[in-house]
């Protein structure tokens, strides 16, 4: 016996969950299926955190797919729950749901631009990869989305999907990398001028009406700045931990300060993860051991000190890492390179960060709805 997933999502509708209105699959509660052979796992979310609301959509669940599938299924149900959270919402802009199947999200910020935020995080993003987590990375930078170039894919345009009966964007893979980026929604030369309410539903699409699937880690390479936009991520979404960029120089550690203090203030409230000093040094090619603090020396160092977050560690000003950005191929990938080392150091330390957060502190909530899934340690592949 052949068991079809549409078969048992036609089951299913005829369950509806308690405190719902729509039966289970067009309401999204059911997040995935996966079968194998006679066995079937199901994953479903809830918003009724009672142990009767479970155990009663769970008997329901086995009965029907018995009934109307398979009597001799071996069915597997995983049930998460979402609590409401009764926080108002104050920035009404992009919903505030959780994205079942992602287990840590990730913001990069800066203060400032040009310090290197999207190739850092371009560089995060292929070291996590490599060391074998499922990675997905949000270019959510409106004024200056640099992802496409970055992986080499300036001309793709995400295609449609099918998930469920529903029509869902389906990333740009590059890298072993899911990528979505506003550029991939605009010329390349068009000079965008997006307004407020405009880059909130482009990124709202980009986040809830794509087909990320399972993700360790997310990746959100935010705009330059503290301004609304942020505000508008920050609080839709249950954001593990932010990352700051910053350089050594006095200009760029200020608006880094700010962008810690964006975090940590009370409406957003969420964990600085930690602060990664970029092109902290200049070292030539062919000196390697030489080392020129053009910037200023360990700057976001004493900043990471001054402000009680963890520093992360240094990458060094190099032209490979600049050429690397520019031809598209990020330069973490460069097997066996100083500049490979060095991202995986950091990588290091912010994989064991997050893992330390989610041990210690309660999920970040979201404006409406706090998720039980970011709760989880960091799991591998
Ligand atoms: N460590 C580094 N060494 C050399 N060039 C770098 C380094 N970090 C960033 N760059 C270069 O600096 C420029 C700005 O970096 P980018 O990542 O686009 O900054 P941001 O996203 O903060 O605006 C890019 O041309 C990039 O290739
Ligand atoms: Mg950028």
């Amino acid at each position: 016996m052949k068991i079809d997933k549409k078969d048992i999502l036609k089951a299913l509708e005829h369950i509806t969950v308690p405190g719902e209105g729509q039966n289970m699959v067009d309401s999204g509660a059911v997040t995935n299926i996966q079968i194998f052979g006679d066995e079937v796992e199901i994953d479903i979310t809830i918003k009724n955190p009672s142990l009767q609301a479970r155990k009663k959509t769970e008997v329901e669940i086995l009965k029907i797919i018995h009934k109307e599938v398979y009597a001799k299924a071996k069915i597997k149900i995983n049930v998460k729950v979402e609590a409401p959270d009764t926080k108002p919402n104050k920035v009404n802009e992009i919903k505030g749901k959780a994205i079942p199947g992602i287990s840590n999200i990730i913001a990069v910020a800066s203060g400032k631009g040009g310090v290197g935020k999207s190739t850092v995080t371009a560089n995060l993003a292929v070291t996590l990869s490599k060391m074998g987590f499922k990675v997905g990375l949000l270019d959510a930078d409106i004024y200056g989305p640099s992802m496409p170039i970055m992986f080499d894919v300036p001309n793709e345009k995400p295609l449609a999907v099918n998930i469920a009966g529903k029509s869902k964007m389906k990333p740009v893979e590059s890298y072993g990398v899911k990528l979505l980026s506003i550029g991939f929604f605009t010329q390349r030369d068009q000079a965008v001028i997006w307004r407020g309410p405009m880059a909130s539903k482009a990124l709202n699409q980009m986040i809830f009406d794509a087909h990320w699937g399972d993700l360790d880690f997310m990746l959100i390479d935010l705009p330059p700045g503290t301004g609304d936009i942020h505000l508008s991520i920050m609080q839709a979404l249950p954001i593990t931990g932010a990352v700051v960029v910053s350089t050594p120089q006095e200009v760029a550690l200020a608006d880094a300060r700010k962008g810690v203090a964006m975090f940590q203030q009370d409406s957003i409230n969420v964990p600085v993860l930690g602060i990664i000093e970029n092109m902290a040094y200049f070292t030539p090619a062919e000196l390697p051991e030489n080392k020129y603090y053009i910037f200023g020396k360990e700057g976001a160092k004493h900043l990471a000190e001054d402000l009680k977050v963890p520093f992360l560690g240094e990458i060094p000003l190099v032209q490979s890492i600049r050429e690397a950005g520019d031809v598209g191929r990020p330069a973490a990938l460069q097997s066996g390179t100083p500049v490979e080392a060095a991202f995986e150091e950091i990588t290091r330390q912010v994989v064991s960060e997050v893992v330390g957060r989610n041990k210690t502190l309660p999920p970040t909530e979201a404006i409406k709805i706090t998720t039980m899934a970011g709760c989880s340690a960091v799991k591998k592949k």
